[in-house]
């Protein structure tokens, strides 16, 4: 790990070069020990262009043992930091190395590492340097065989990518197999896996008639809880041909979930390997949102075969080329596995959470970077939802034709390739005949474009004028931007008769300013703007309370209906924490409205009736004052849990649900009765905690415990400590429910909750080696607003305290809880002062890792 001392070197877009070597072919083969695991690599080596230059072969940790070229001992090699410089004299060369690594101390869990007993591997983005020496960059495609060597017992299943070949066993209690993948690919998407797993086996045919074998591979005990994680597959690979005509092309497809994961899974060529938290799933462990959160990351990581693995991005800067798309694409999946609306939903609380406030601090950086220190650090909601969110325009302005054309011709034209953000692009004009050169600004410009639009009707003439401006704020390097092309769908309903005034419109605004003008606008209109959030935007209008409750009722947009009623209570929160401004009625009328409206989809309802985040109040506001929005929206809760009561109940009770079942009317069900059980929690209702133990104690489900435990642990509620303990005795043993335990404390609105996190972080159970568990506790921390932000700093204290310490065994994780901190221009200057402290004690900490230096270093300036 290099030191701060030393700045770490930025790595630059423009400096792109094409590889100086091909490696068409690489050979493999792995004598497996989790101390010292011997790597032989014999890597077929083309010159490629006029550069004379000798080979550099990128590594990380490990000791040379021996480097041979066209099969002799050579030993003019030298290490150039950590690249290994190999002089070759000819064109064409077979190069092998030798080197030996130690799986079971390597705690940053990249490269080759141990899990519970399972040796697994994560290269991306760098990880395959730190297993052997390659030039680890995704634009070199070479055809891998693997051989690997372990002990029997131990070891009983070797997996790799592609196809099985061969396998035997040795007389020494050891066994061999050796796997051969057909398809070139970057190092990136290399796999192996050796353990003691059991398979969970389904098979599926293609289109075309290839009998694909699908296999889930956990430990045995787990075994019962993949069924679901299989059915998802299943149900991807058949979406996949039937949305893009993608077919799989190997004929096994294999998943295993490990416990210790740096990110949600890995979609390496035929073998996927997945943190176990978005595989195992059953009833009695696993939340609706769980069971959501599986088949969404199983159908991200299947359809990244096409859109990451068949073509790979050229370089790091064009990340968003296969997450973005490939986001979209499970977004898309989900969308059509239930509520489409409740997803539209679901996704924008989640871009809102995550993406917008990462574009408005000191981290922000366009969905292609132009420069990183540390490209693990560049795996950002930017890349991946805003990205996702341009594809999503793009294909609004296409439209479903012209998109799919569009999509079949970069999968004809880049196959077997390493593409570029623009080739794509390139691609959505050619199949269209549309010009997106404006458009491009979305891979350059970082920053969350802020629309304000205002319509002025004049009742006698029947005119209606719509003035929409844009402005895009400044971000990190970036100071002036120009204007953005804004897909905005649009629709006037009038006021008194509540009919639709206009079709439908979809107007691409890509001026800083523009006036639309509608005619015969006979009753004053209403604008409904932005409909299925259609571009990832702040809009500032100047709708009354009124009006957006007006349209929470009416609009025929269910997106727009919800946003709406967002608005309104957003509007609500904003008034009472700046000037303590009760105006609590409208939206309890509005919510009584949904509630009462029986055409509605219980998800939907159960989405429009939720309070915004604090977090999200906060982001409104020119400074956050996170103990005055707590109390203004803990006031709104308890207004709309009392003045509802009755409501709550009834729905509380109409709700109820006999057995199990997982089906979107089920789920919709589930989440409408516990927004009601806590809405009776906010109204201090006597009944309310004897009501949330009988549902904790009769769930024959984890969502329903879930939600119970969640409403007492927040609560003063006599029934809290035996319902935690219960809940922790009941799963212990579990780790991914207990990392369920630990974040419903983190999350907790009680006052005690920063000291009862610091508690925690010494319980037994706690551990920072597991990357699930330091999530679930200081990750889930970091966005409780008022405890993280507590006035005395010790939020702060706490958060600097576990990085350091998690940066030692993993850089990757701890940069990526890091973000909480460099929000310190948002708040107070009290605040702000203890929040800058922390981050200069970690910036100063000797041997920081440069994942930590990076996200420190910008979030200080
Ligand atoms: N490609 C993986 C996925 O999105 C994630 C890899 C994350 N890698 C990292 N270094 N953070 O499916
Ligand atoms: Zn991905």
């Amino acid at each position: 790990m290099p030191n701060s001392l030393a700045a770490p070197q930025t790595i630059r877009r423009g400096d792109y070069r094409p590889p100086a070597w091909m490696v068409p072919e690489t050979r493999l083969d792995f004598d497996l020990d989790p101390a010292a695991t011997r790597v032989h690599a014999t890597l077929t080596v083309t010159r490629n262009g006029a550069d004379a230059g000798p080979l550099r072969l990128d590594g990380a940790g490990q000791a040379v043992q021996a480097v041979r070229v066209d099969g002799v001992a050579v030993d003019d090699w030298a290490l150039e930091g950590e690249t290994l410089i190999v002089p070759l004299a000819g064109d064409a060369h077979v190069v092998e190395t030798e080197v030996t690594i130690a799986p079971d101390r390597n705690t940053q869990l990249m490269g080759l590492y141990a899990s519970g007993g399972i040796l697994c591997t994560q290269c991306e983005a760098e990880g395959f340097r730190r297993i052997t020496y390659f030039p680890d960059r995704p634009d070199v495609l070479s055809r891998y065989s693997v051989r690997m060597t372990a002990d029997r017992a131990r070891y009983p299943v070797l997996l790799s990518n592609g196809d099985p070949v061969a396998s035997g066993v040795q007389d020494d209690g050891r066994h061999w197999a050796e796997w051969n993948d057909p398809f070139p690919k970057p190092s990136y998407l290399f796999a192996l896996v050796a353990g003691e797993l059991a398979v969970n086996r389904g098979s599926f045919t293609t289109q075309s008639g290839r009998a694909v074998e699908l296999g889930i591979w956990v430990r045995a005990t787990d075994l019962p809880r993949t069924d679901h994680a299989l059915h998802a597959l299943k149900l991807s690979m058949a979406w996949d041909e039937r949305v893009y005509g993608r077919e799989y092309d190997l004929d096994v497809f294999n998943i295993v979930a490990v416990d210790d994961f740096n990110f949600g899974a890995m979609e390496n060529k035929g073998l996927n390997i997945f943190n176990s938290r978005y595989i195992l799933a059953d009833p009695d462990t696993a939340t609706d949102y769980d069971y959501d959160a599986i088949a969404a990351v199983v159908a991200h990581e299947y359809f990244h075969n096409w859109t990451g693995n068949r073509i790979t991005c050229r370089d790091w800067f064009q990340l968003s080329l296969k997450e973005g798309f490939t986001v979209y694409r499970d977004q898309s999946f989900s969308a059509d596995q239930g509520s489409a609306a409740v997803k539209r939903i679901e996704d924008v609380r989640g871009l809102r959470a995550s993406q917008f406030p990462e574009d408005a601090g000191p981290l922000a950086h366009p969905v292609r970077p132009e420069a990183y220190q540390e490209i693990n650090n560049f795996y950002t909601a930017t890349i991946y939802n805003k990205g996702a969110e341009l594809i999503r325009m793009m294909a609004t302005i296409l439209g479903p034709t012209d998109f799919r054309a569009a999509t079949d011709l970069y999968f004809r034209e880049f196959d077997g390739t390493a593409a570029t953000c623009e080739d794509f692009v390139r691609c959505m004009e050619r199949a269209s005949g549309r010009d997106l050169s404006r458009f491009r600004l979305w891979y350059s410009q970082a920053g969350t474009p802020r629309l304000s639009a205002s319509l002025l009707h004049s009742a006698g003439g029947g005119r209606a004028t719509l003035r929409l401006a844009q402005h895009v704020p400044a971000t990190p390097g970036q100071p002036i931007k120009a204007p953005m092309v804004l897909p905005l769908k649009l629709r006037l309903f009038g006021a008194e008769t509540g009919r639709p005034l206009t079709e439908e419109r979809l107007v691409l605004l890509d001026e800083a300013d523009e006036t639309l003008v509608f005619e015969a606008v006979t009753e004053r209109p209403v604008l409904s703007i932005n409909r299925g959030f259609s571009a990832p935007v702040v809009v500032e209008s100047d709708r009354s309370a009124a009006d957006l409750a007006f349209l929470s009722a009416q609009d025929d947009d269910p997106f727009a209906r919800y946003e709406a009623m967002q608005q309104l209570m957003l509007d609500t929160l904003v008034a009472a924490t700046i000037s303590g401004e009760d105006r609590h009625q409208a939206v309890v009328d509005a919510v009584a409205n949904t509630l009462d409206d029986p055409e509605l989809d219980r998800a939907f309802v159960a989405e429009a009736v939720l309070l915004p985040s604090e977090a999200f109040v906060g982001d409104q506001l020119a400074e956050v004052d996170p103990e005055a929005i707590h109390q203004a929206r803990e006031a709104l809760r308890r207004a709309l849990g009392g003045a509802l009561h009755d409501r709550w109940a009834h729905l509380y009770a109409a709700n109820a649900q006999g057995g199990y079942v997982y089906s979107p009317e089920a789920k919709g069900k589930r989440r409408l009765r516990n927004v009601a059980l806590g809405y009776l929690a906010a109204s201090g209702a006597p009944e309310v905690g004897a009501l949330a133990w009988r549902q904790f104690e009769a769930a024959d489900n984890m969502t329903d415990r879930q939600a119970a435990l969640n409403t007492l642990a927040n609560g003063d509620f006599a029934e809290r400590p035996a319902a935690l303990d219960a809940f922790y005795r009941r799963y212990a043993g579990n780790s991914l429910v207990i990392d369920k335990w630990f974040q419903t404390q983190a999350l907790s609105t009680r006052d005690d909750a920063a000291d009862a996190v610091v508690a925690l972080a010494r319980h037994p159970d706690f551990t920072l080696a597991n990357p699930n568990r330091a999530r679930a506790l200081v990750g889930a921390f970091g966005v409780n607003q008022r405890a993280f932000n507590r006035a005395d700093g010790a939020g702060y204290r706490f958060l600097a305290d576990q990085l350091l310490q998690l940066d030692r065994l993993n850089p990757q994780t701890a940069a990526k809880l890091l973000p909480p901190l460099g929000r310190w221009r948002r708040f107070d200057a009290p605040r702000a002062a203890l929040m800058r402290a922390e981050l200069e004690r970690i910036v100063a900490q000797p041997g920081l890792s440069k994942d930590l230096f990076e996200q420190a270093s910008k979030s200080l300036a």
